[in-house]
């Protein structure tokens, strides 16, 4: 589509994460859904549905009689299949809406992905988004990070998500995918090893990895306890309160060491005269980066290496499509083809 006189153009910033999907428009909309679409089990989910499909928070919500997807979960590991695509095509068209185009604007949407999503994958996403929008550029989730907060050179991006911790070395460009390293271990680790801590000390409790997502949400830091964590859990249908301040820290930590070996795997990379830059440009964004005492944490850590400066992202939750956003903003969409797999230009 060509950039029209007096057409409107309808940018968006969308950070389609794992778990959570948050976007920005150039209208001043903002929101954030589960990245998650349900689909009736059965003829009586349908009529409890009355349609075929719903998406994000909703869809949460209805969970026990509908068949939950999370398109960015596995998906993006493996090969996409053709049902990851659909999954994927009902979230964007979902998130699309919820944006309010009029009808004559032409919707151009920079759209972060997962770090690891390969080439193919993102191939495939990028073809599945050019039904939903005119123009779509498809980044790395880091990288959006990076261009948001203006750290694009000498920087180390920490990214702490559900699924998968992924570091980015950003120097100036693109990054290539040597640049980035995914972990397994990132939120959902956290809260299975905090079940598992918990378990050990008090077997009687009643425990699932929903209650210690909450607990770890509540209560999560590394290093020195900020305070008690003390949380009422239940036992034989009754309330019971135990302090797991001690599973609370293991399980924050037993992420730390792969996140400590990568960022140094990740600083060799860097010519050496950089290199003590590079130790002082360290951002740790996610809903990890929420885990009180890793920036000072990482600090300690590092300190074999030099002197470091870890920070945390400010916002977490719309730092990512914020990034996304501005950069939308900034580079006019017909440049975008530089920047990675675009769509419609
Ligand atoms: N206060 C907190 N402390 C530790 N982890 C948190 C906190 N708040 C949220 N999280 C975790 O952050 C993860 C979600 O991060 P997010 O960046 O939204 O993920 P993704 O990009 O994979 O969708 C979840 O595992 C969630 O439990
Ligand atoms: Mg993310």
């Amino acid at each position: 589509m060509s950039d029209g006189e007096g057409k409107g153009r309808l940018l968006l910033g969308i950070d389609l994460g794992t778990s959570h999907t948050a976007v920005m428009s150039s209208r001043g909309k903002k929101f954030l859904l589960k990245s998650i679409v349900g689909y009736p089990k059965d003829v009586i989910g349908l009529k409890l549905l009355g349609r075929p499909h719903v998406v994000g928070d909703e869809a949460f919500e209805m969970r026990t009689y509908l068949d939950i997807r999370y398109p960015l979960q596995d998906g993006v590991l493996s090969e996409l299949s053709d049902r990851d695509l659909d999954v994927a095509r009902h979230l964007l068209t979902h998130v699309v809406q919820t944006a309010e185009p009029e009808g004559s604007d032409e919707i151009c949407a920079v759209i972060g992905v997962p770090a690891r999503a390969s080439g193919a994958n993102k191939a495939l996403l990028l073809k599945m988004a050019q039904e939903v929008v005119h123009t779509a550029l498809v980044v790395s989730e880091p990288f959006m990070v990076g261009y948001g907060l203006d750290r694009l050179v000498n920087t180390i991006i920490v990214d702490i998500g559900a699924g998968t911790t992924d570091l980015c070395a950003l120097r100036g460009t693109v990054p290539a995918p040597e640049d980035q390293v995914t972990l397994t271990k990132a939120g959902n680790y956290v809260d299975e090893r905090l079940q598992n801590a918990i378990l050990e000390r008090h077997p009687e409790l009643q425990m699932n990895t929903n209650v210690a997502c909450s607990v770890k949400e509540r209560f999560s830091f590394v290093g020195v306890a900020p305070e008690a964590a003390s949380f009422e859990f239940r036992a034989a249908g009754k309330p019971v309160v135990c302090d797991v301040t001690e599973p609370v820290k293991i399980a924050c930590e037993s992420l730390m060491p792969d996140i400590i070996e990568s960022i140094e795997m990740l600083l060799r990379s860097f010519p050496p005269e950089y290199q003590s830059t590079v130790l002082k440009n360290i951002v740790v964004a996610g809903g990890g980066s929420r885990i009180r005492g890793i920036a000072g944490y990482l600090k300690d850590q590092l300190r074999v290496f030099g002197e470091a400066e870890v920070t945390c992202v400010s916002d977490p939750t719309f730092d990512g499509c914020r990034g996304a956003l501005r950069l939308a903003q900034e580079l006019p969409p017909q440049y975008w083809r530089q920047l990675g797999d675009v769509a419609g230009a």
